[in-house]
């Protein structure tokens, strides 16, 4: 089984995260997270925000809104370059990026014309990933011959290799539910024929209209006119757009532009902040992604944790390697394998249009490195370009240098100024930024964190790759021995969404429950941590592994001598020792346990 896959198992059935909507079909790219996925996320933003925020005295935050109008993503540069290449992939109606498409195998498929099946006619080549997705179209349309030539509707149940399982339905007991579909062989990997299309630039950018009436019902009445009076489609676009254009507006791509747009907001509300000083924003984003990936990698609705760092220009070189060592720093603290986290600067032309430099924070993901987080000299682009467009002057002004300035010229009587000097008291600041994904990240400190051992306590080794679909085996199980696997999440405790776990030796007896209880209460009100009471009727050694799975630092065991001499059992999940402790020590070894 791949890791990937024993990750998102696991995440189910613990509730860390769930394909949103399921209980409808479910939609792609969509995660809902459930009670541990939540904490998880939590801790992981606050431990960002702290870092960023609360450690520093000359950064403040901010929450901006998601519905942006489009002058700002104009001026940003969003409307016309936040782009990707798209082409069509020739019969799934699917898109690839033309930089992935190769990636994709190419197959000579077969025309399924085995009776009693309807053939589909096959094209030359098409990705096995198109044929599939044909096949389970046409299929869908549900159009079979039966041997006896009655045209019949069945459903795909599923999809499994080379091979296509319908639905049976008892009215027609005689149609073929099993059926194989040759499309293994052969792999053509220079052929670009699956595309339809020339490559052509597609917008990310979600948009949605802010208006009452249904923008469908002003794009068929403006249709319609314009074709009454003959115009071409050029023309009609055109004045579509016109009538839309008033209530058009965009999902954030980024968090970063809510931060610029209030520049001068935050200068005038909080005077005391002196370049360099930062505003930082945690959020959604949205964008339309072509393709979607590994669950929460990338996905249309994601968090980000971004950080606008405001610095005079001739200091950008500096602030920026200071930052990316500080990201590199943060990322490595909490990671359990810090070897697995590297930086990889952008070569020129991977910059985006408003960055001059860029480093990326990477983790080696089962499937490879991956992007987790972006460091970007973003130059004066952006408050350049937000002034020019507004003609308010987003600036910063070094009162001081000013002022003695002021008074030099003032006691000398002589008024004379250097460019140089002008250029030091009055400029428009530069900005390196640091732009995590809160999804992102909290799927790499998972994998990361994610431990599975067999019986003998012996570490197993997941397949990487991808996410394959099989849903063959449960998680916790190994593949085909009896032998279980267990899996123990080394999550950093401040990460970890339950810190201490509180079990009674058995559950049934009213003075252990008493004892427990008082201690987990203790612990909340005192440390205001996530503290579980476990005291289901299994025995203490199943409860400690399903605290290990969820990343559970510390389990507490009230037993029999407890109530005798106030000693408790605490374990620690790494290393699975067990020592006796009084509980009026528990809360300083967590505290302990807890602190940077
Ligand atoms: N303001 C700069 C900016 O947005 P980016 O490299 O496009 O830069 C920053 O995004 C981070 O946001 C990425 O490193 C990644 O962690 C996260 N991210 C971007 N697109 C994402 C998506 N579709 N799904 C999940 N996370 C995404």
């Amino acid at each position: 089984m791949s890791a990937m896959r024993h990750l998102l198992d696991l995440c189910k059935r613990r509730g860390f995260l769930f394909q949103s909507a399921e209980i409808h079909g479910g939609l792609r790219g969509a995660y809902d997270y459930g009670p541990l996925g939540v904490e998880l996320k939590r801790n992981l933003s606050q431990e960002w925000w702290n870092a960023m925020v609360y450690q520093r005295s000359n950064v403040v935050g901010i929450d901006t809104a998601i519905i942006t109008p489009p002058a700002v993503l104009k001026t940003s540069g969003h409307v016309d370059q936040f782009t990707d290449e798209m082409v069509d992939s020739r019969l799934s109606k699917e898109r690839f990026r033309p930089d992935k498409a190769p990636e994709l195998k190419l197959i000579e498929p077969t025309a399924v014309t085995t009776s009693p099946v309807l053939p589909i006619t096959a094209p030359d080549k098409i990705t096995a990933k198109a044929w599939e997705h044909e096949i389970r179209t046409q299929f869908a349309k549900g159009a079979l011959i039966t041997r006896k030539g009655k045209e019949i509707q069945l459903q795909v149940e599923r999809m499994e290799k080379n091979k296509i399982i319908l639905k049976k339905d008892n009215n027609h007991p005689e149609a073929e539910t099993n059926l194989q579909i040759p499309y293994h062989g052969y792999v053509d990997p220079n052929s670009n024929s699956p595309f339809l299309t020339e490559s052509r630039p597609f917008n990310l950018m979600f948009k949605t209209y802010l208006d009452p009436i249904d923008p469908i019902d002003r794009v068929i009445s403006t249709a319609l006119t314009s074709e009454r009076a003959g115009q071409d489609k050029a023309t009609t676009r055109q004045e579509v757009d016109k009538t839309l254009y008033p209530s058009l507006t965009y999902l954030r791509p980024e968090t970063a532009q809510g931060v610029f747009i209030n520049y001068a907001t935050v200068q005038r509300s909080h005077p005391h902040l002196k370049v360099p000083f930062g505003i930082a924003q945690i959020g959604k984003s949205f964008r339309n992604e072509i393709r979607l990936e590994h669950a929460i990698f990338r996905t249309p609705e994601f968090e980000q944790m971004e950080l606008e760092y405001f610095v005079a220009p001739w200091e950008a070189g500096r602030e920026f390697e200071l930052w990316r060592q500080s990201r590199m720093d943060w990322w490595r603290y909490y990671a359990r394998n810090p070897a697995k986290v590297r930086e990889r600067a952008h070569a020129q032309d991977e910059l985006a249009h408003y960055s001059s430099g860029c480093v990326d924070v990477e983790y080696l993901f089962p499937w490879g490195w991956g992007e987790v987080e972006g460091i970007a000299n973003r130059g004066d682009f952006d408050l350049k370009k937000h002034s020019e467009a507004t003609g308010i002057k987003l600036q910063y002004t070094d009162a001081a240098l000013l002022q003695e300035r002021q008074q030099r010229e003032k006691s000398s009587g002589v008024k004379e100024v250097s460019k140089e000097d002008q250029d030091r008291e009055r400029f428009i600041p530069h900005v390196v930024e640091s732009s995590c994904g809160l999804n992102r990240a909290m799927l790499a400190f998972m994998l990361d964190a994610m431990e599975v051992v067999d019986d003998q306590g012996r570490v197993v080794e997941l397949e990487g790759g991808e996410t394959e679909d099989s849903k063959g085996n449960s998680a916790g199980k190994s593949k085909s021995s009896s032998s279980p696997l267990r899996t123990i999440m080394k999550l950093h405790p401040r990460l970890a969404p339950v810190k201490v776990a509180v079990l009674p030796l058995v559950s049934n007896n009213e003075d252990l429950m008493k004892v427990c209880q008082g201690i987990s209460q203790s612990l909340r009100q005192e440390l205001q941590v996530n503290v579980a009471l476990e005291s289901q009727s299994t025995t203490v050694g199943k409860r400690y592994y399903r605290m290990d799975e969820i990343g559970t630092p510390w389990c507490v065991t009230v037993d029999y001598e407890t109530l005798q001499d106030q000693s408790v059992t605490i374990r620690d999940r790494d290393t699975g020792s067990q020592r006796r402790v009084r509980i009026d020590e528990v809360l300083d070894i967590v505290q302990d346990g807890l602190r940077l």
